[in-house]
């Protein structure tokens, strides 16, 4: 049997920009899909024992099933020919935004080529799960397979040429607090970048003004992470909630959670992955305010995560 892992993620700064080639910023979370493979039985079975929202495993199963075949043609193995079970599970929940779909399409590139006993570089995994993702979000920037695949804290940059992207690790004094809340809708990514890059054909003098600010921000960003300077970087998180509101990908439990986790005193909070439902984030500092935040969304029915950015290894 063939066993491999992905790290689950969230997007810092700048979702959705890095689509169009603005540098993002994005950390691995200290929670993973897990996936086994093993070659036997008839078809392709899938069994997804994940904990997640409801109804997320259903809504993404067509798309699974795409991304499925399209690893095994990047391993040059014939979909149509190969028998195999997959499982999978961890301690990642299936939420949408926190990377669910890239670290479970990075634990099953590494389960397969196990399994097949194929010795292939962190690299390549990266490549095979950029396949997978393009089921999933139809034109991916490649941020979150990259950070399933590498863990840690970096910094991205999609080259829209099709050389190879930058991919630069950050790294911070001491990794910090922070609490994903999950609005329990299950959102279709495909569809939300897909909606972005309409209006921006539609309204480029904005849309050109908006990912002008969104590229200045991330800069200014990278710098506050490596000073350590957590106030200036909430500020940041803040304001790109607000580039991300302009651009049409938040929604009202989006919006409603940001500022809740703000009422509380999060340093900073915003939208994190595709929008449109899915999770936030919120830099919470010191587990006091983790948990203070943490428990203001829990009362309301909200699930949540607690857990830190920069973390390196799981
Ligand atoms: O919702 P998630 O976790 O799949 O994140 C999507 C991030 C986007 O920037 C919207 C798309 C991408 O491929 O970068």
């Amino acid at each position: 049997m063939g066993r491999g892992s992905g790290f689950g993620k969230t997007i810092l700064f700048n979702e959705h920009f890095v689509v169009h080639g603005v540098p993002g910023i994005v950390s691995a979370i200290d929670s993973a899909a897990d996936a086994e493979v093993k070659k036997n039985g008839k078809g392709i079975a899938v069994e997804d024992t994940r904990k997640g929202a409801k109804g997320y495993a259903e809504k993404k199963r067509i798309q699974q099933k795409e991304s499925i075949e399209r690893m095994l043609k990047a391993l040059n193995i014939d979909p149509e020919k190969v028998t195999m079970r997959i499982w999978l599970g961890g301690n990642l929940p299936g939420f949408s935004g926190i990377g669910a779909s890239a670290a479970s399409s990075v634990a099953i590139a590494r389960a397969m080529a196990d399994e097949f006993r194929m010795d292939l570089p962190d690299e390549r995994i990266n490549e095979i799960a950029y396949e997978a993702e393009k089921a999933y979000a139809g034109t991916p920037s490649g941020i979150d397979n990259t950070a399933a695949t590498f863990g840690g804290l970096i910094w991205f940059k999609r080259n829209l040429s099709g050389g190879p992207n930058t991919i630069e690790r950050l790294s911070i004094r001491e990794p910090v607090e922070i609490v994903i809340g999950n609005t329990g809708i299950v959102a279709n990514t495909k569809a939300m970048v897909a909606g972005v890059g309409e209006r921006k054909k539609k309204f480029p003098e904005k849309y050109n003004a908006l990912f002008k600010q969104a590229e200045e921000l991330a800069f200014t960003a990278r710098k506050a992470l490596e000073e350590f300077d957590l106030r200036k970087v909430g500020k940041l998180m803040n304001e790109n909630h607000r580039l991300l509101q302009e651009i049409e990908v938040s929604c009202k439990e989006l919006d409603h959670l940001v500022n809740l986790a703000r009422e509380q005193g999060a340093f900073g909070a915003k939208l994190t992955g595709g929008g449109g439902g899915g999770c936030m984030v919120a830099l919470t500092p010191r587990k006091e305010l983790q948990e203070a935040v943490a428990t203001a969304m829990e009362q309301q029915g909200f699930k949540v995560l607690r857990t830190k950015i920069g973390i390196q290894k799981l």
